[in-house]
C-alpha cells in the first residue's frame, strides 16, 4: 500500500509540540514535513529559527498545501475552534487534547462524517499506550466487559510519593508541580477531571457510548487525608486514582473515576510514578494489561507520530461500536464497598446512607465508615459542603441490584452456552 505525503501545519510548540518536532527529525521513513508552526507568545525564545513560525492560525488553516493539522496547544476552547476549522477545510487532524475531545465528542464525530476527513487522538488517552486503536481494531468483535485504568500521570506520581516517602499530599503536589507533572492550577488532574475526559473517550471506543463529561462521576485525590493513607499502609494496599467502566448484564454502562484501594495482586498495584496502566476484560480474551508512560514530551509525541503515520495510510477511526448500547446505568443500581472519612459530627448521619456497615472508627475530630453504599448516595455525601469527606473505593459489590459474584456466575454460564454454540 502506498503512503501519502503529509504536509503538516502544527499548532503549539510547547512540551509535546517541540517533542514532536524532534521525534519527526528522527523518523525519516515517515514522509511527513512540518510546513508551518502556529504559536501564541511573540516574546518567547524558540529553539528553532523564526521563519518556521506564524502567529496567524489562518496561515495554516487556509493553506491548500497543508493536508494535515496537528493540534498540540494547551487551551481547549481555542483548540476546538482550530480543529473544527481544519476539518471543515478538509484537513486531516491529529490532537492530544482530551478536554477538547471530551467536551465536543458528538460534534467532532459529526464534523468528521460531514467533511469526510479523519481525526485521530491516540496521545489524548494515556500518551504512549496505544489503547484507542486497540479498542477500535483488536476488540472490534470480542465482547468487552470492562476497562479500568490509572490514566493520569500526575496524580499517580503524587500518590506514589505519599505512599512511599510518607510525605503529605501537599508536599507531594508541590514536588509534582516543581517537576512539571502537574498544572499550576492542578485541579484538572487532582480533581479527577482529566481522568474523566480520558474515560469518556475510552467509553466511546470500548462500548460505543457517547457521553458528556457531566454525566460521568469523578472524585479526585485532593481530599485524601492521613486516616485513609494510614489505613492503606497498615493493610498493604495502595490508593490509586482509577477510571472504571463496564457493561452491565442489561446492556447499560457503569462509569466513574474514584480513588481506589488496590491490592498487591492487582496489575495496577505496580503502576507507579507518572506511569499509566489499563486493564481490559473481555469474554474471550479475559484480562489484558497495558502499561507505559502516560505523559512527557517524547512518550506523548510518539503517539502523535503514530497517528501521523496512520494518516499516511489513510487510517481513520470507524467508531464501529457506536449505538450498540444506549446509555449510562442509573447511579442507584450500582452498589460499592467504600471507605468514607467524615468529620466527627457527621458519622451518625452518614451511616444511614449505607446498606451494610463492616467497620467504623472515631477519634476526637473525625472518623471513618467502611461499608456498602449506592453510587447515588455516595454522590450525595460527597457533594455535602463542610463535611470533610473523603472516599476510597474497595470494589463494586452489586450491579443492576445483583451481587457481583452471582452476576459473574450467570455471565460464565452464558459464556458456556456461547462456547457450546461454537463447538456445535
Ligand atoms: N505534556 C504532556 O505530557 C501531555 C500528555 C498528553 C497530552 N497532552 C496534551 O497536549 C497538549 C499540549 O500540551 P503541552 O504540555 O505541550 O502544553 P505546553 O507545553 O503548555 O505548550 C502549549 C503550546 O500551545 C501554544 N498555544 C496556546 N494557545 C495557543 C493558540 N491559541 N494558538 C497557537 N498556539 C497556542 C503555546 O504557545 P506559546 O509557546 O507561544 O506560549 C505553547 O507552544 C494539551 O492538550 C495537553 O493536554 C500533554
Amino acid at each position: 500500500m502506498s503512503r501519502k505525503n503529509l504536509n503538516i501545519g502544527l499548532f503549539g510548540f510547547g512540551c509535546v509540540g517541540y517533542g514532536l518536532y524532534e521525534v519527526l527529525q528522527k523518523t525519516p521513513g515517515l514522509k511527513a514535513n512540518i510546513k508551518r508552526i502556529c504559536i501564541k507568545d511573540k516574546n518567547k525564545q524558540r529553539q528553532i529559527p523564526s521563519e518556521h513560525f506564524t502567529f496567524d492560525k489562518d496561515e495554516i488553516l487556509f493553506d491548500e498545501e497543508i493536508n494535515t493539522v496537528v493540534e498540540l496547544i494547551d487551551d481547549a476552547d481555542a483548540a476546538f475552534e482550530i480543529v473544527k476549522a481544519a476539518l471543515q477545510n478538509g484537513k486531516a487532524v491529529v490532537t492530544a487534547n482530551k478536554k477538547m475531545i471530551a467536551e465536543h465528542f458528538a460534534e467532532l464525530l459529526q464534523l468528521q462524517r460531514q467533511h469526510n476527513v479523519p481525526l485521530l487522538y491516540e496521545a489524548a488517552c494515556c500518551a504512549s499506550i496505544p489503547i484507542i486503536r486497540n479498542l477500535e481494531e483488536y476488540y472490534d468483535n470480542d465482547l468487552l466487559e470492562s476497562i479500568e485504568g490509572i490514566v493520569n500521570g500526575s496524580t499517580n506520581y503524587i500518590l506514589t510519593k505519599t505512599a512511599e516517602e510518607n510525605i503529605s499530599y501537599e508536599e507531594a503536589l508541590k514536588d509534582a508541580q516543581q517537576k512539571g507533572y502537574a498544572e499550576t492550577n492542578p485541579v484538572l488532574d487532582t480533581g479527577g477531571f482529566d481522568a474523566k475526559y480520558k474515560l469518556l473517550i475510552l467509553i466511546a471506543h470500548a462500548f460505543g457510548v457517547i457521553t458528556k463529561p457531566e454525566e460521568i462521576y469523578n472524585l479526585g485525590i485532593d481530599k485524601l487525608g492521613e486516616l485513609e493513607l494510614n489505613y492503606a499502609r497498615e493493610k498493604g494496599l495502595k490508593i490509586k486514582l482509577v477510571a472504571y467502566s463496564e457493561k452491565t448484564e442489561n446492556g447499560k454502562i457503569n462509569a466513574f473515576v474514584l480513588p481506589k484501594f488496590v491490592h498487591k495482586n492487582d496489575k495496577l498495584f505496580s503502576v507507579d510514578d507518572v506511569f499509566n496502566g489499563i486493564k481490559t476484560k473481555s469474554y474471550f480474551s479475559d484480562t489484558q494489561f497495558f502499561s507505559g508512560k502516560g505523559a512527557g514530551a517524547y512518550p506523548t509525541a510518539s503517539a502523535v507520530v503514530s497517528d501521523i503515520s496512520a494518516l499516511s495510510y489513510d487510517y481513520r477511526y470507524e467508531y464501529k461500536k457506536l449505538n450498540q448500547i444506549e446509555t449510562l446505568a442509573s447511579d442507584a443500581t450500582i452498589i460499592l464497598k467504600v471507605f468514607l472519612r467524615h468529620d466527627l459530627e457527621y458519622g451518625h448521619e452518614f451511616k444511614r446512607y449505607f446498606e451494610e456497615i463492616n467497620e467504623c472508627y472515631l477519634n476526637y475530630e473525625s472518623g471513618f465508615i467502611v461499608g456498602t453504599i449506592s453510587l447515588k448516595h455516595l454522590k450525595e455525601i460527597a457533594g455535602r459542603k463542610n463535611a470533610a469527606t473523603s472516599i476510597v473505593l474497595f470494589e463494586i459489590v452489586k450491579r443492576d441490584g445483583i451481587p457481583t459474584a452471582i452476576g459473574e456466575t450467570v455471565k460464565r454460564k452464558h459464556l458456556g452456552r456461547l462456547s457450546n454454540l461454537v463447538s456445535n
